[in-house]
C-alpha cells in the first residue's frame, strides 16, 4: 500500500453519501486512493460512511449540505477546499425523487424537486467550476441523473423533467469549460436498490412490473454506479466529456 503521507493524492466530494450510491461512491473512490469529503443535511448520517473511508486509508472531511440553499452551498464547498487544499473531483449525488401523476403536483412538489435535483447540482457545479478554474487545475464534474431523464414513464413528470435538464446542463458546461481542462459527465441509472426504494422493493406487483420493463431482468446496484464513476473520473476516461453513461440493464434499448 502507498505511504499516505508522501504519495500526492487526488481529491473528491461526494454528496449525499450517508447511504445507497453515494456512499458506494465514496467508498469506491476511496478504493482508488482518492481523499473523499462526503456530506448530508444531517452529518451524524454520515458515521457509518466515514468509517468506511477510513478503512480504506483516505483522509476525509464530513459536511453538512442543504443543495436548496446557496449559502449552504458556498459554505460546504469552502469547508471542502480548505479541507484537502483543493478539489479534483466532484460527485453531485444528492437528489431526491418524486412519484406522482403530473395532474396531481403542487408547485411546492415542483420547487422542491427542481431546487434540489437541478438548481443545487447546477451551483454546486459551478462552485467547481470556479475553484478549478481559479487554481488552474483540470479536474472532473459527475451528476447522478436517471433514465427518467433520457426516456419516458407515467408518474415520473417532475422528477425525470429535473434529471433530462442534468444530462443537458452535463453537456453544455462540459463544452464551455473544456478550455480549462474540465471533464463534466453525468450517468443515468435505472432502478437501482437503495434505502430510499425500500418501500418499492417491498411491493411485489410494483418489483414484478419494474423487472419485465428490464431485459436483464434485475435491477442495478449502487456499487455498480459507483463503478461507472471510477471509470469517468480515471485517466482511462480522459477523453470523455459531455456525455452520459445509461446503466440500465437494457431498459431505455426498448
Ligand atoms: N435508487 C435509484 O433507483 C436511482 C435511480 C436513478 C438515479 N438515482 C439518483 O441517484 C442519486 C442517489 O440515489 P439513492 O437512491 O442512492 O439515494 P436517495 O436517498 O434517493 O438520495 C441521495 C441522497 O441525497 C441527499 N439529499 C436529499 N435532499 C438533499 C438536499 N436538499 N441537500 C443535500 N442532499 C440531499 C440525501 O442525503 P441525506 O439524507 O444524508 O441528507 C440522500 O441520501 C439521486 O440523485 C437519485 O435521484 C437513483
Amino acid at each position: 500500500m502507498p505511504n499516505q503521507e508522501t504519495k500526492a493524492k487526488q481529491t473528491a466530494f461526494v454528496t449525499g453519501a450517508s447511504q445507497g450510491i453515494g456512499a458506494a461512491t465514496a467508498v469506491g473512490l476511496a478504493r482508488d486512493g482518492f481523499d473523499v469529503a462526503v456530506s448530508s443535511t444531517r452529518p451524524e448520517k454520515l458515521a457509518d460512511t466515514l468509517r468506511q473511508l477510513e478503512a480504506e486509508g483516505a483522509h476525509t472531511a464530513a459536511v453538512a449540505l442543504d443543495v436548496r440553499s446557496h449559502t449552504s452551498i458556498e459554505r460546504a464547498m469552502a469547508e471542502v477546499i480548505e479541507a484537502f487544499g483543493h478539489l479534483d473531483v466532484l460527485v453531485n449525488n444528492a437528489g431526491r425523487p418524486l412519484k406522482k401523476p403530473a395532474l396531481e403536483v403542487t408547485p411546492a412538489e415542483w420547487n422542491t424537486v427542481i431546487t434540489t435535483n437541478l438548481t443545487g447540482t447546477f451551483f454546486m457545479t459551478q462552485q467547481m467550476g470556479r475553484h478549478l478554474v481559479s487554481q488552474q487545475r483540470p479536474g472532473c464534474v459527475i451528476s447522478i441523473a436517471s433514465t427518467h431523464g433520457v426516456v419516458a414513464m407515467s408518474g415520473r413528470s417532475t422528477y425525470g423533467i429535473s434529471k433530462a435538464a442534468i444530462i443537458h446542463m452535463t453537456r453544455m458546461l462540459a463544452q464551455e469549460w473544456a478550455e480549462h481542462g474540465i471533464r463534466v459527465n453525468a450517468i443515468a441509472p435505472g432502478r437501482v436498490d437503495t434505502p430510499s426504494r425500500a418501500g418499492s422493493a417491498a411491493d411485489p406487483a410494483y418489483v414484478e412490473m419494474a423487472l419485465g420493463r428490464i431485459p436483464m431482468r434485475r435491477f442495478g446496484t449502487a456499487e455498480e454506479v459507483a463503478g461507472a464513476v471510477r471509470y469517468l473520473v480515471s485517466p482511462q476516461a480522459a477523453y470523455i466529456t459531455g456525455q452520459t453513461l445509461i446503466l440500465d440493464g437494457g431498459l431505455t434499448t426498448l
